[in-house]
């Protein structure tokens, strides 16, 4: 059987428990036994087994049960707690408590600094310097104990290291690191000093000490690497856990993070290296579940390893940090579980299990309520439990692939960030933008780094991409050559690696490829006209005037219309052949309905399929099973009854159904279909 995470060099096939754990579908919650007396436990556990739950999370807060004072560490009642788990049939993923400090721990040393210089406050979380080496040794001693307790725990299958990573400290002692990162970085200052232009208002360094953390607006190469600096911060405390837990772990137990999906502290891709498995926290807040927005964000994490991934947490109706903490509706939940399952996801977790007496949280959605009864929420997890355990089988193992790959680079979200030119141009808005229009054709996305390999794909999309390094166009330019469909957008190769401009015009490395180069880019306060032969619309907010290069092969599909004088009539979006394939060069931002039809004209070229068509609200997804099986999730995204037609014959695994010609979803209806061709 091909497993989802590659076997580790001693472990077998067969090495069992917590192998298959990884890779079965599994409906969960966090639990938080340190709230309640040990006697209720028992009534938890069953309430979670009887909604057919079949893993709980717990420990990510609990330092302060876990070690009382210093050196007192005290473990004994989650042993119990992993194992009345385990009686009830539920494994356990533990999480290191390092996100909450105790008290006892939250001194001068450990307490991180905020921009105005000011120690954070205790009582919250994450309230610690990364590199306090007062939370390092104490960070040793309880995750060593953890590690050395439950490592060879065969009902412990997973560890989440600390939760959700988010803080940047502007202490000296941050600060000193992060001139030694840039020694290390740049070696001479006066190589730091050329990279980044510092004559520009005489910012050049003559001292490594002279640099400072910056805080709002500063030079653009400086904000750069401390967004690396950070990632290099919370990466080294993450792999010190780490380092702590794997030699104890049994074979195939795997080590993941909780991200929050576009959240862009650090980047995900390096933070996700020395990871197992990338798992994330959905969370709605206020207002409904949009699917073409969070598929973005599932097939985001997919891509943080290139593999399935976990919902680590998400809101069991209502969350209670917005400013109107609504319930999803009823069945929404539901079909939010399975459009994450149609995406990669290999579990749902909900946060949290019961409604804590006190603490911050105590209007937080939950399945169990303060009286410890279940909600009416608990019921649509029960539902969610019955369908996971109909499907499990058939899903255990089965992975997604796709033709379409969209790129992301965090060094350009923070460089477009950094400097957004019009305010209402954000990197992710623009990548969704090419998302949710190929997404809504049921075509599958890979949500990828730009670093990656992107051989084997019929078409790359790199939305933004400012930073181009040699390397980047390298790669793309030879995709190209074989045969492959590249989009390039909007501020595309405007930058080097140290967010300098490049002594070129746009797209920089790419402009042969491309065929065209950027003459001007405008920041457009009024939507622009942009009309070709089978396109009309608006580009607003950005609008680069093309001047083609490859005049005989280049061909202009659109252009702008009469407006401010300099883009009236000129190229806006252009077709390159190169090598065997071609490069589309998009210089507009266009509406949503013309960006539609530009993006089904590139599907189209590049041969991409959907994954059945259906209509507006329907979401079709494949995985495809170990043995080559395909399997289809279809999602009925609305509260209204829809049918759908299907191109073959199919048996409904959740229904135990056949189904022929037209497939019927009740509101928020989900199937999950083999094709009925002797091999379903
Ligand atoms: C998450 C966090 C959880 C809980 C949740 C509430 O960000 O990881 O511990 O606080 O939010 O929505």
């Amino acid at each position: 059987m091909r497993s989802v995470f590659p076997l580790g060099d001693n472990e077998t096939e067969s090495d069992g428990h917590a192998m298959n754990e990884s890779t079965r579908l599994h409906l969960g919650a966090a639990y938080y036994p340190e709230h309640w007396p040990e006697a209720r436990w028992p009534e938890d556990l069953r309430l979670m087994r009887e909604a057919h739950m079949t893993v709980v999370r717990m420990g990510e807060f609990a330092w302060s049960t876990m070690e009382p004072e210093p050196g007192a560490v005290r473990l004994d009642w989650l042993d119990r707690a992993v194992d009345l788990a385990a009686k009830a049939g539920l494994v356990a993923v533990l999480g290191t408590p390092t996100a909450a400090p105790p008290a006892w721990l939250s001194t001068p040393e450990v307490l991180a600094v905020d921009d105005k210089g000011r120690p954070v406050q205790f009582g919250n979380r994450c309230h610690y310097c990364v590199h306090s080496p007062e939370l390092h040794a104490a960070t040793r001693r309880i995750v060593g104990a953890m590690a050395e307790r439950f490592g060879p725990n065969p009902d412990v299958v997973g560890w989440q290291i600390d939760n959700e990573f988010n803080r940047v400290c502007y202490c000296d002692r941050c600060r000193a690191e992060f001139q030694r990162f840039l020694k290390r970085k740049f070696g001479t200052l006066d190589d730091l000093n050329a990279h980044w232009s510092t004559a520009y208002w005489s910012q050049t360094y003559s001292d490594w000490k002279q640099i400072p953390i910056p805080i709002g607006g500063h030079n653009p190469g400086l904000m750069l690497e401390f967004k690396r600096f950070v990632t290099a911060s919370y990466r080294a405390f993450q792999k010190l856990q780490i380092d702590l837990l794997r030699p104890k772990l049994r074979p195939g137990v795997w080590i993941t993070h909780n991200f929050m999906k576009w959240f862009d502290g650090y980047d995900h891709y390096a933070m996700s290296e020395d990871l197992d498995l990338a798992s994330w926290d959905w969370y709605v807040g206020s207002g409904h579940h949009d699917y073409l927005n969070d598929g973005a964000a599932h097939d985001l994490v997919r891509g943080f390893k290139q593999r399935n991934f976990w919902i680590m947490e998400t809101q069991p109706g209502s969350v209670n940090w917005r400013d109107v903490n609504n319930a999803l509706n009823r069945g929404e939940a539901r079909v939010m579980a399975w459009h994450a399952v149609a995406h990669g996801a290999d579990a749902i977790a909900y946060w949290q299990w019961r409604s804590a007496l006190g603490g911050q949280e105590q209007y937080h959605g939950t399945l169990v309520d303060q009286s410890g009864r279940p909600r009416p929420f608990y019921d649509e997890a029960k539902e969610l439990g019955d369908d996971f355990a109909k499907v499990r089988d058939l899903l255990a193992g089965s992975t997604i692939h796709c033709d379409t790959a969209l790129l992301h680079s965090y060094d350009s979200c923070w460089s477009i960030r950094g400097q957004k030119h019009h305010k209402e141009f954000d990197y992710i808005w623009h990548l969704l933008g090419y998302y949710r229009p190929v997404a809504a054709r049921n075509v599958g996305v890979d949500i990828v780094s730009a670093e990656a390999p992107v051989d084997g794909y019929a078409l790359v999309v790199a939305p933004a991409l400012v930073l181009l390094s040699e390397e980047r166009a390298a790669r793309l330019a030879g995709f190209v050559k074989g045969g492959g469909h590249l989009v390039l957008t909007v501020r595309t190769g405007m930058k080097d690696d140290y967010n300098a401009l490049l002594p070129a015009r746009q797209p920089g490395g790419l402009t042969e490829a491309a065929g065209v180069e950027v003459e001007e880019c405008y920041a457009l306060r009024n939507p622009v006209p942009v009309a070709g032969p089978w396109l009309k619309g608006t580009s607003t907010t950005w609008a680069e005037r093309l001047r083609v290069l490859d005049t005989g092969q280049t061909e202009i599909l659109v252009r702008f219309g009469a407006c401010n004088g300099w883009l009236d009539d000129q190229p806006a979006i252009t077709v390159h052949p190169y090598g065997k394939g071609r490069v589309y060069y998009v210089g507009a931002c266009l509406d949503a309905a013309a960006q539609q039809i530009l993006i089904d004209h590139i599907v189209a070229d590049a041969g991409v399929e959907p994954v059945p068509a259906t209509p507006d609200g329907i979401e079709a997804r494949k995985r495809t099973a170990t043995d080559g099986r395909e399997i289809f999730i279809v999602i009925n995204h609305e509260r209204e009854e829809k049918q759908v037609t299907l191109p073959w014959a199919a048996r409904d695994h959740l229904t135990d159904r056949d189904v022929q010609g037209t497939l019927s979803l009740r509101p928020y209806g989900v199937a999950v279909l083999t094709k009925a061709d002797g091999k379903g």
